[in-house]
């Protein structure tokens, strides 16, 4: 393929008056409001044509100030405090929830049950029980709705998945994840949210550990037992009490007979946002490291007796056949952390459109649900000291 073609992408025509708006209610201003509305904006002119034009309406924060200042920042049209007025705003179709975690549950089925699109960012609840009754609440409005688990979304990620599923990599025999941050190293940094069983339902477990429970579940299948520790090094901070893990480990027995390793920590000094994977099989190896997010180190094992170019080698993942790809730039001119969420979003708005399914590629709020037992069963184990099985439970007919 010439270097030419790679520019032609946004040439492709489509009269843009073609393309139907959708309008969008956000809660959160914050870290994910902020990420969700950018993916929204690029959503635009990354996909082209989009399957939908995103229309930024209505946001809600906690601060009327600092919300009105977003909405002007941001370029919605109405902001407001009371997440319930962006619910009943007939202009809104899609309700993204970026709040806290104690503000999964009620906005989100509320907007449901208004008839809006919703998806509602991780852990979809505090606990098991919340995000079982979140997803059977919404399941009754019939609406699409999406867990935002971004990291599916990451062509690197999705190439894993590709090389799982055609069989290149054969059956995993391990997967070991890990998710380590530094951010709560300092025992002087204040309590937030996030340090808070009744507003988080746990700490790095959920926080962190969530992704890449979901990875495990996407990339390998159903866990199917776990033993497990937390632990949690400061209790006291300025400003509070933490009676959540800053930091778990577990060991996970899968359906499929593979083993698996999974920690996260809020307290590994000199980590950053490293989220990393590695998945041994029977034909070879892959690993993902989140901070080098365009690459895969992969090992095919080799066919010829004495072969000599085994050994891990590095994909740069920017091909115009990589997944998603094509709707960006020249190869080796890298995308960042924050175009998960156009991808993201982008499969929420053509699921609408389209009335396509939101999984198997999409998280879907049964895999919301799900991570969430998951997330319990380790809570459970590190309790008890004891190995858990971990079941699900089902909506009724
Ligand atoms: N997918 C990811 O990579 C990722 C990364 C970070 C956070 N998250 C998840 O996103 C969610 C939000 O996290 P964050 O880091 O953006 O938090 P944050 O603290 O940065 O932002 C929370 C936002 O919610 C608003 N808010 C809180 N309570 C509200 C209420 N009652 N009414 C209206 N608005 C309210 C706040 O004003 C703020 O704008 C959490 O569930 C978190 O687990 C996901």
């Amino acid at each position: 393929m010439s270097s030419s073609s790679f520019f032609t992408q946004g040439d492709a025509r489509a009269d843009v008056d073609e393309v139907p708006s959708i309008g969008i209610g956000m809660l959160g201003y914050a870290f994910m409001g902020r990420a969700h509305t950018n993916a929204f904006h690029k959503i635009g002119y990354t996909f082209w044509p989009p399957a939908l034009r995103p229309r930024l309406v209505h946001i809600a924060g906690r601060n009327a100030d600092a919300v009105a200042e977003a909405a002007r920042r941001y370029g919605y049209d109405k902001s407001t405090t009371d997440w319930r007025e962006v619910v009943n705003d007939p202009d809104v179709q899609v309700f993204d929830n970026g709040g806290p975690n104690d503000q999964h549950l009620e906005p989100t089925v509320a907007a449901a049950r208004a008839g809006k699109h919703v998806i509602c960012e991780k852990p979809l609840g505090r606990t098991a029980d919340e995000a079982f009754e979140l997803w059977s609440a919404v399941a009754e409005t019939g609406v699409k709705a999406m867990t935002a688990f971004n990291y599916r979304f990451f062509p690197a990620i999705r190439l894993v998945k590709e090389m799982l599923d055609d069989g290149t990599l054969g059956e995993v025999r391990h997967f070991r994840a890990r998710y380590h941050q530094e951010w709560l190293v300092d025992p002087e940094t204040p309590a937030s949210w996030r340090l808070t069983k009744e507003a988080a339902g746990s700490g790095a477990l959920g926080d962190l550990g969530a992704h890449i429970i979901d990875l495990a579940r996407y990339l390998v299948g159903e866990p199917e037992s776990v033993s497990a520790n937390t632990a949690t090094f400061v209790e006291d901070r300025p400003g509070g009490h933490v009676d959540v893990d800053d930091a778990f480990d577990a060991v996970v027995r899968f359906e499929s007979g593979a083993l698996g390793t999974l920690e996260a920590t809020r307290v590994a000094p000199g980590r950053k946002n490293h989220m990393r994977f590695e998945i041994s099989t029977t034909k070879g190896a892959v690993i993902f490291d989140q901070e080098r997010m365009n690459e895969l180190k992969v090992h095919l094992i080799g066919t010829t007796p004495g072969d000599h170019a085994q050994g891990f080698r590095t994909v740069l993942v920017s091909e115009t056949y990589h997944p998603y790809w094509e709707n960006w730039w020249p190869h080796g001119h890298m995308i960042g952390w924050e175009d998960s969420f156009v991808h993201e979003l982008e499969h929420l708005l053509s699921a609408i459109r389209h009335d396509k399914p939101i999984g198997p590629h999409g998280a879907t709020l049964e895999d919301g649900y799900r991570c969430t037992e998951i997330c319990d069963a380790i809570l459970r184990a590190a309790d008890t000291g004891e190995r858990q099985k971990i079941s699900y439970r089902g909506l009724s007919a």
